[in-house]
C-alpha cells in the first residue's frame, strides 16, 4: 500500500512532486521519500513522518541545486514489511537503481536468497527486486529490457517507478495488481509527464490520462526540448494507447487539515442532491431489477461494510428480500456459494480497497450479478464494475470516511424505494417522506454543538468505550465503535444491546463508558432494562435519544442522572430510514470527532491508518 507519484518535466519539479505526494498522503502517511535524477546525478532524500518533514529536509539537503533535476519519483508510505524507519522509507535505492513501489512482493525471501552476499539496507519485500535489475544493467541490458526481466522474478502485486543513473533520462513505470496511471501535462506543464498510484493526485497539472493495464510497462523519456512515452507488453512488444481527456471535479484539498470537520457538514447537502437524483429517475431501472431477485447481498470493509449491513436490515424488513452483508475479507476465502438469482453489491468509498476488489473478482468470476457503489469513478472497482452505483459525495480528503458512509446509505435508501415501487409495497410513502425528512434532520444534529461537547467530555475520560443498539441501531454501533476508535485511539467495542448480558457485561465499571442509541421506537423499553443491567454493575451510560425517550429515562434513571453516572445527548425523533442517517451522525461522526479533538488527535490523519487499502 501507499502512494507513489512521479514526474519527468523540463521545468523545476520538486515543488511538484511534494504537492504531488501531499494530495496522496491518504494512501499512507508514516514516512516518505523522494529520489531526483539531473545533471547531478541520482539523489535520494527520505524521511519518517508527514510530507513537511520531507520538505524541510530536502530544503536543508539540496540547496537548491536540484533545480537542473528533470525527473523525479517520490513515496508516502503505509508500512508493510518493516519498521517505520528511514531505510525502511521508500525510494528504495542501491545508489544505482532507485524505486518506489506500492504493493508487496509475496516471494521477496526467494529473492533474497539470489543475492546470499548482498548486505541488505532495509526490511523490505521492496529492496529485494533491486539487484536484479542492476544487475542485468551491468550486463548491458537496455532499463526497459533489465526491468522486465527482473518482474518475471517477482510474485505479487506491484505499481513501480524506477529510475537509474546510467539512464539519467528514463522513468520506467510498470503495472501489476496495483493502479497506476500515466498524466500528459497542460498549459505550462505541456511538455512533462506525470505518474500515480491515484490521478486525482496529478489533477492540477495534467489533461490526459492513459491508465496501464497488468502487465504493462510505460517508459517516460526526457528529450532535449520534448519528452516521449512509450507502452509495452509485459513481453516488450510496443503498445498503442489512447489517451483520454481527465477531468477532476478537484476541491481545495491541498493544504487543510480537519477535512473531517468539512466533510461531515456537508452531509445534508449530498443527500439532498441524492435525493433530487432519485426524483429525476436516477434509480428507476432497479426497481424491478432487485424485485426480481431472490437474494441481494452486500460486501465491503469498515465502515462500507456497515453501510451494506443497514442496507440488509433495511431491504429484508421492508421489501422482505433475502439480503445479508458480508466483510470482503471473508467473504472470498470462505468460497462462498452465489446463487443464480442474486445481485452481489460492492461497496467502497475509494473503489481501491484490495480486499472488495478480490471480492468483486470472485463474484465476478462465479457469473453472478454484481454492482459497485463507489464514490471514486475513476477507480479500479468502478472501472471493472459491470452496474456501478455512483455516491457522488465529492472527494473524501480526511481519513475517516463520514460523507461517503451516508452516500451509501442514500443510494441503498433509493435502491430500496424503487423496488417497494414494483412490489406495491404499502411502506413505501411513509418511507419515502422520512427519507425527505434526513437533510433538514442532520442540520438539527449538526446544529447541536454544546451538547457534543458534553457528550465527547464524557468519553475522553473512558478507558473503554462500548457502544450498543437493538435493530438498526446495531450497525450504527458497530461503525460508532470503528469510528471512535479510529479517530481518538480509545479501545471501542460495537454490540448487539440484547447481546451485552452474554459476556461484555463482565467489563462494566465506572471507567467504561456504555453509549446506548436509544431511539424511541418498539425496542425502546427492551434497550432500557439492558442499560439498567449496566447500571446495577457501576457502568456509566451515555444516551443517544429523543425527547420521548429522554422523558423515559428522566422519569425511570432519576437517580443515575442526578449522580451523573447516566447522561442524555438529545437527537430529534427519527422514522424508519432517517434513524440511521440521524444516529450515524451523532453517534458515530460526532462524538468520535470530538472526543479526539477534546484528545488532541489528528483526525484527518489518524496513526497507523491509511484511507485506500491496497493490500490484503
Ligand atoms: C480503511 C479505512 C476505513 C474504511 C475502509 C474501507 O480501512 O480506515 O475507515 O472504511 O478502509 O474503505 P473503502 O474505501 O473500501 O470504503
Amino acid at each position: 500500500m501507499c502512494g507513489i507519484f512521479g514526474v519527468v518535466s523540463d521545468l523545476p519539479l520538486v515543488d511538484v512532486l511534494l504537492k504531488g505526494l501531499k494530495r496522496l498522503e491518504y494512501r499512507g502517511y508514516d514516512s516518505a521519500g523522494v529520489a531526483l535524477e539531473g545533471a547531478h546525478g541520482l539523489f535520494l532524500e527520505r524521511t519518517v513522518g508527514r510530507i513537511e518533514s520531507l520538505r524541510s529536509a530536502l530544503e536543508e539537503a539540496s540547496r537548491g541545486i536540484f533545480q537542473d533535476a528533470s525527473i523525479g519519483i517520490a513515496h508516502s508510505r503505509w508500512a508493510t514489511h518493516g519498521a517505520v524507519t528511514e531505510a525502511n522509507a521508500h525510494p528504495q535505492s542501491d545508489g544505482e537503481t532507485a524505486l518506489v513501489h506500492n504493493g508487496i512482493f509475496e516471494n521477496h525471501t526467494e529473492l533474497r536468497a539470489f543475492f546470499p552476499q548482498k548486505k541488505w539496507e532495509s526490511e523490505t519485500d521492496t529492496e529485494t527486486l533491486i539487484p536484479f535489475i542492476s544487475e542485468k544493467i551491468r550486463q548491458r541490458r537496455a532499463f526497459l529490457t533489465a526491468v522486465r526481466e527482473s518482474l518475471d522474478m517477482v510474485r505479487g502485486g506491484y505499481a513501480l517507478l524506477i529510475i537509474n543513473k546510467n539512464f539519467p533520462q528514463q522513468l520506467i513505470v510498470a503495472k501489476n495488481g496495483n493502479p497506476v496511471t500515466v498524466g500528459r501535462g497542460k498549459g505550462a506543464f505541456s511538455k512533462s509527464f506525470f505518474v500515480s498510484s491515484d490521478c486525482a493526485a496529478m489533477a492540477p497539472w495534467i489533461g490526459e490520462k492513459a491508465d496501464l493495464e497488468d502487465g504493462e510497462l510505460c517508459l517516460i523519456q526526457k528529450g532535449p526540448t520534448e519528452s516521449k512515452c512509450s507502452f509495452f507488453d509485459s513481453r516488450g512488444v510496443p503498445l498503442a494507447k489512447d489517451w483520454e481527456p481527465f477531468v477532476f471535479a478537484d476541491n481545495d484539498c491541498d493544504e487543510t487539515d480537519d477535512f473531517a470537520l468539512k466533510e461531515i457538514h456537508e452531509q445534508p447537502g449530498l443527500i439532498k442532491e441524492r435525493i433530487a437524483a432519485f426524483d429525476q429517475g436516477a434509480f428507476a431501472n432497479w426497481g424491478a431489477r432487485l424485485a426480481a431477485k431472490d437474494a441481494l447481498n452486500f460486501v465491503g470493509c469498515g465502515t462500507s461494510f456497515y453501510a451494506g449491513l443497514v442496507g440488509a436490515y433495511w431491504f429484508e424488513k421492508w421489501a422482505r428480500l433475502s439480503t445479508h452483508a458480508e466483510i470482503a475479507s471473508e467473504f472470498r476465502y470462505r468460497c462462498p456459494v452465489l446463487p443464480p438469482k442474486s445481485l452481489y453489491v460492492f461497496l467502497s468509498q475509494s473503489g481501491e480497497t484490495l480486499d472488495t476488489l478480490k471480492a468483486l473478482e470472485y463474484a465476478t468470476k462465479h457469473a453472478v450479478e454484481t454492482a459497485v457503489m463507489t464514490n471514486v469513478l475513476h477507480s479500479t472497482m468502478a472501472k471493472k464494475a459491470k452496474d456501478l452505483l455512483p455516491l457522488h459525495a465529492g472527494p473524501e480528503m480526511s481519513v475517516i470516511s463520514t460523507k461517503a458512509f451516508t452516500a451509501q446509505l442514500a443510494v441503498t435508501a433509493c435502491l430500496l424505494l424503487e423496488t417497494l415501487a414494483v412490489q406495491g409495497s404499502a411502506h413505501r410513502s411513509a418511507l419515502e417522506a422520512d427519507f425527505r425528512n434526513v437533510p433538514a434532520l442532520l442540520r438539527t444534529v449538526l446544529s447541536n454543538g454544546d451538547a457534543m461537547n458534553a457528550a465527547a467530555e464524557v468519553l475522553a475520560t473512558a478507558s473503554a468505550v462500548i457502544f450498543l443498539g437493538r435493530g438498526l441501531c446495531y450497525p450504527i454501533a458497530l461503525e460508532g465503535a470503528l469510528k471512535l476508535k479510529e479517530t481518538s485511539y480509545l479501545f471501542a467495542e460495537g454490540y448487539p444491546t440484547g447481546e451485552m448480558k452474554h459476556g461484555p457485561i463482565a467489563l462494566m465499571d465506572a471507567s467504561v463508558v456504555s453509549v446506548v442509541l436509544a431511539p424511541f421506537d418498539d425496542l425502546f423499553e427492551k434497550t432500557l432494562s439492558n442499560t439498567q443491567e449496566i447500571m446495577a454493575r457501576g457502568g456509566r451510560v451515555l444516551f443517544l435519544t429523543d425527547t420521548q425517550g429522554q422523558e423515559k429515562i428522566q422519569k425511570q434513571l432519576c437517580e443515575a442522572m442526578a449522580a451523573g453516572t447516566v447522561k442524555i445527548f438529545l437527537v430529534p425523533p427519527t422514522g424508519e430510514l432517517s434513524k440511521a442517517f440521524v444516529y450515524g451522525v451523532a453517534a458515530a461522526q460526532i462524538v468520535s470527532y470530538k472526543t479526539a479533538k477534546l484528545k488532541g488527535r489528528n483526525v484527518d490523519r489518524p496513526r497507523n491508518l491509511a484511507k485506500a487499502v491496497t493490500v490484503e
